[in-house]
């Protein structure tokens, strides 16, 4: 089969990256965790001391920032291992200011576009389907309702030994939800030619296995 682009696209917590990083794997494919780009520019201006409302500031910071991921999924950001860090609960809350910002999003859309070129990429995030790989030979939108999304969050802080509460975690995934589909560039949106899964109650392999058929269905 020739390699393909997939975009995956969704809110947060829908489960986009797991199933991503197992597709990518089976596919042999590249994943490229678009989410994580804007969680380093947020980890950034903290480290930096910058308010999250300096946009000009943060703008310009992104130019020195590399960012590379390895083929296990962690991330780098100027060869320091941020995987955790960027996951931490203030880090999403700042991303999802951070990536409101269009100039932030352009440098970023670039550097993703540049990558996947190539062919044989995953990109999941907001975006993707509809500005950064229009024509990504197949799209994915998928969606939980937030009890499943919150339920799953949860477990896994409490795998990680991580104290929160289900409600903070419920309700910060209302509010990244609105923030993501209401700011005025680029906004979580459906691409028209995009298949919808529901993943609230599919497990990660039949979640796998329905887009794995679907790639055999791409003419
Ligand atoms: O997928 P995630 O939860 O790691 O994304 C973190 C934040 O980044 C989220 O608030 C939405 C934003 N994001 C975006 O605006 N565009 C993308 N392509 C990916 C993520």
């Amino acid at each position: 089969m020739k390699k393909m682009n997939i975009a995956i696209d969704g809110p947060s917590a829908a489960g986009k990256s797991t199933i991503a990083k197992l597709l990518a794997k089976q596919l042999k494919y590249v994943h490229l965790d678009t989410g994580a780009m804007y969680r380093c520019v947020a980890l950034a201006s903290k480290h930096h001391h910058l308010s999250v409302e300096d946009e000009e500031q943060i703008v310009s910071m992104i130019d020195k920032l590399e960012i590379v991921f390895d083929d296990l999924g962690n991330v780098f950001m100027n060869g320091q291992d941020v995987t955790k860090d960027i996951r931490e609960n203030e880090i999403s809350m700042l991303t999802s200011k951070v990536s409101t910002y269009p100039k932030v999003r352009e440098k970023l859309v670039q550097r993703q576009q540049e990558m996947a070129k190539a062919k044989g990429y995953i990109l999941d995030g907001r975006d993707i389907g509809t500005v950064v790989l229009p024509d990504a030979e197949l799209k994915i939108y998928m969606i939980a309702s937030v009890e499943a999304r919150a339920k799953r969050r949860y477990q896994e802080y409490v795998e990680k030994g991580i104290d929160i509460a289900y409600d903070t975690i419920y309700k910060d995934i209302e509010e990244r939800d609105y923030q993501d589909m209401n700011r005025k560039t680029s906004p979580l949106t459906k691409a028209s030619d995009a298949v919808e899964i529901d993943t609230s109650s599919l497990n990660i392999q039949e979640v796998v296995d329905k887009i794995l058929k679907l790639l055999t269905e791409v003419k």
